[in-house]
């Protein structure tokens, strides 16, 4: 996969050399490059922003320079390679808390893909043509971490970047590591332990050292419901409940659940 990247600081992306997105560019399984906006300026001052039209605080990114170095990240889309979901078009993804929200599903998505490239806005963002004129060029995704303002694009493409190059082949060592994690089936991760076996007077789950794995499975099932319940009943709203063992119809029942049509509903009383 190729990944462009483009800010007014391009330090800031720093970090995507280290751990295992470092290592996957060395390994030559991700292409990222990440390239200075100023460097698509052609006045003295490398000049990026300018004042609103219609008033207001802050700055907005002026459209030229986005044009000349998106034009340059375009032309650099990899040769021969397969086209998949985007018309084949590179994926310009513009974060923005103005964006769709980011998923473990979209970065599934994204990882299909064989040419991203991020545009990170700083000040108020950048001025909305570009995101028309390079629709032409691009098939564009204006993406949200989540709903909280950060001062510019690049956390949130550290963030994407890593959950998209993640899933790339032979990234990370054990593919399995990737199948039961948090949001890879809708549900969070269950709890997990490491020797010692009791620790500070806190024991680890007896199931789990039982080697009956049948248990084990089911127990950590259920952790992953009741987690979820707990701490992100919103996700349950979207889980297919309909083709769920006896078993786990009564975990459900137990944290206040019953599967009404295949989908949970929260009883009213609890
Ligand atoms: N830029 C500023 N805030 C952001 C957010 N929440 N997500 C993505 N990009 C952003």
């Amino acid at each position: 996969m190729r990944i462009d990247v483009v800010s007014i600081f391009p330090e800031y992306l720093a970090p995507l050399e280290l751990s295992l997105i470092g290592k996957a560019r060395q390994d030559g399984l991700l292409d990222l490059q990440v390239h200075d906006l100023r460097a698509f300026t052609t006045d003295r001052h490398r000049t990026v922003d300018d004042t609103p039209y219609g008033g207001g605080a802050g700055m907005v990114m002026k459209p030229e320079p986005w044009a000349q170095a998106l034009t340059a990240v375009a032309a650099a889309r990899p040769v021969g390679a397969a086209v998949p979901g985007s018309a084949g078009k590179p994926v310009l993804i513009v974060p923005s808390p103005a964006g769709e929200r980011f998923t473990q599903a979209i970065a599934h998505e994204l990882a299909e893909e064989d040419h991203l490239v991020f545009a990170c806005g700083r000040y108020e963002g950048i001025d909305e043509r570009v995101l028309e004129w390079a629709a032409d060029h691009f098939t564009v995704r204006p993406m949200s971490l989540g709903d909280y303002v950060l001062n510019g694009g690049e956390v949130a493409v550290l963030a994407m970047v890593e959950a998209v190059g993640r899933l790339l082949p032979g990234v990370v060592g054990n593919p399995e590591s990737l199948v039961e994690e948090s949001h890879s089936d809708g549900l969070l991760e269950y709890p997990v332990y490491t020797k010692p076996s009791s620790w500070r007077d806190r024991d680890v789950p007896a199931v789990l050292l039982s080697g009956n794995h049948g248990k084990i499975a089911q127990w950590r099932r259920h952790e992953q419901y009741r987690r979820t319940a707990e701490r992100r009943p919103d996700l349950l709203d979207e889980f297919d409940a309909g083709a769920l063992p006896r078993a786990d119809r009564t975990a459900f029942a137990d944290l206040g659940y019953d599967v009404v049509d295949g989908h949970l509903l929260r009883r009213p009383d609890a």
